[in-house]
């Protein structure tokens, strides 16, 4: 029995030796240490020895166990390691092949505009701020000088989220008028850009949903001239020096008096015409308008605890996507919202 064992561990030795792979090693581990195996056969037979042997041979077995194991797990890490030595070799990253090129977009039209709008008010002292746009009507109306039964707080008009029309998504980005003028004093500058909705139907010029523009100043002898110059400037810084505007009278409750602002049309030059037709675009006027503005109502500003025989103030709302239609010159307001990349890419 000891020569058998003996002859196990020679024989075993070697075949685990050489063993190449993985599954070749496996097959040497069932074949040599397996339940059917060779060493197992040998012990089963320790039954028929004699009580001194026993111990002797057991403990022979055991040795010769151990050392079979032992080799396995030697073979086991070198064939591994030399598996993965050769994925490597095989695998290696060939780094100058040229990989996906990642597409970079670019801001939306209306955000360059809007940010030129921004960084030109920023310039002259104006604080930039950010409103809700699920607003009180005591915001959106009440304050601002619309009384009740104003055909603007209309529900044909107006989206309202209660039944007793107190809360509202905003139709204009004045409501920012009353929320700024609640918490600062004159002298004050304030620019708040923002979405607003109304119940509209979209065409080329009109979409439920569009942005304004706010600017509002208070301080002691602002005139109306005060509003003019500021609004001319930043026309000429949008569209140049040779920008056509003009401004007519107008009526809003918050302001008094009270005025609008156009841009001559960028599609027909002011003509109202286009190959005979009339010009889509301005719908014929010749005229595109821009903004509403005016200088704020003694009212209003008495509604924000502002002394009006003190102070005096000029505000104003413009309609961003039509101040990028006109400077990017394009003739149809919903193509703005369509996220048509085709058309977005142009810009
Ligand atoms: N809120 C007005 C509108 O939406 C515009 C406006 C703003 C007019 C500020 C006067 C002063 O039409």
């Amino acid at each position: 029995m000891k020569e058998q064992l003996e002859l196990i561990k020679v024989n075993a030795l070697a075949a685990l030796e050489a063993a190449e792979t993985p599954a070749a090693l496996d097959e040497q581990r069932v074949k040599w240490l397996g339940k059917k195996g060779e060493l197992t056969a040998v012990l089963k037979m320790m039954g028929k020895l004699s009580a001194e042997e026993r111990p002797v041979m057991g403990q022979m077995a055991n040795a010769v166990r151990a050392e079979l194991e032992a080799k396995l797990e030697e073979r086991k890490a070198a064939i591994n390691a030399a598996v993965l030595e050769a994925k490597l070799a095989s695998e290696s990253i060939d780094v100058t092949i040229p990989g996906e090129e990642v597409t970079l977009g670019h801001q939306h039209p209306m955000n360059q505009v809007l940010q030129q709008v921004k960084d030109i008010f920023v310039g002259m002292g104006y604080t930039v701020v950010d409103g809700p746009e699920v607003e009180y009507a005591d915001y959106n109306f009440t304050r601002l000088n619309i009384e009740e039964g104003h055909p603007s707080r209309d529900r044909s008009d107006t989206f309202y989220f209660t039944d007793d029309d107190s809360v509202l998504l905003r139709t204009q980005t004045s409501s920012m008028q009353i929320r700024f003028m609640e918490n600062h004093q004159p002298p004050l500058c304030m620019l708040a850009p923002g979405r607003v909705f109304r119940k509209d139907e979209a065409d080329a010029t009109h979409s439920p949903m569009f942005h304004q523009i706010e600017g509002l100043v208070v301080a002691e002898d602002i005139t109306m001239g005060n509003l003019k110059d500021v609004l001319i400037t930043i026309m000429r810084k949008i569209y140049g020096h040779d920008a056509n505007v003009r401004f007519r009278p107008h009526h809003f409750p918050f302001t008094e008096p009270s005025c609008e602002m156009d841009m001559q049309c960028h599609k027909c030059h002011g003509t109202g015409e286009v190959d005979g037709k009339v010009c889509s675009t301005c719908h014929g006027e010749g005229w595109i308008e821009l903004l509403g503005a005016g200088m704020v109502h003694p009212e209003v500003l008495r509604n924000c605890g502002i002394d009006p025989d003190k102070y005096s103030g000029f505000a104003f709302g413009m309609g961003l996507e039509r101040m990028a239609m006109g400077r990017l010159k394009i003739t149809d307001l919903r193509l703005i919202f369509d996220n048509n990349i085709k058309f977005l890419e142009q810009f």
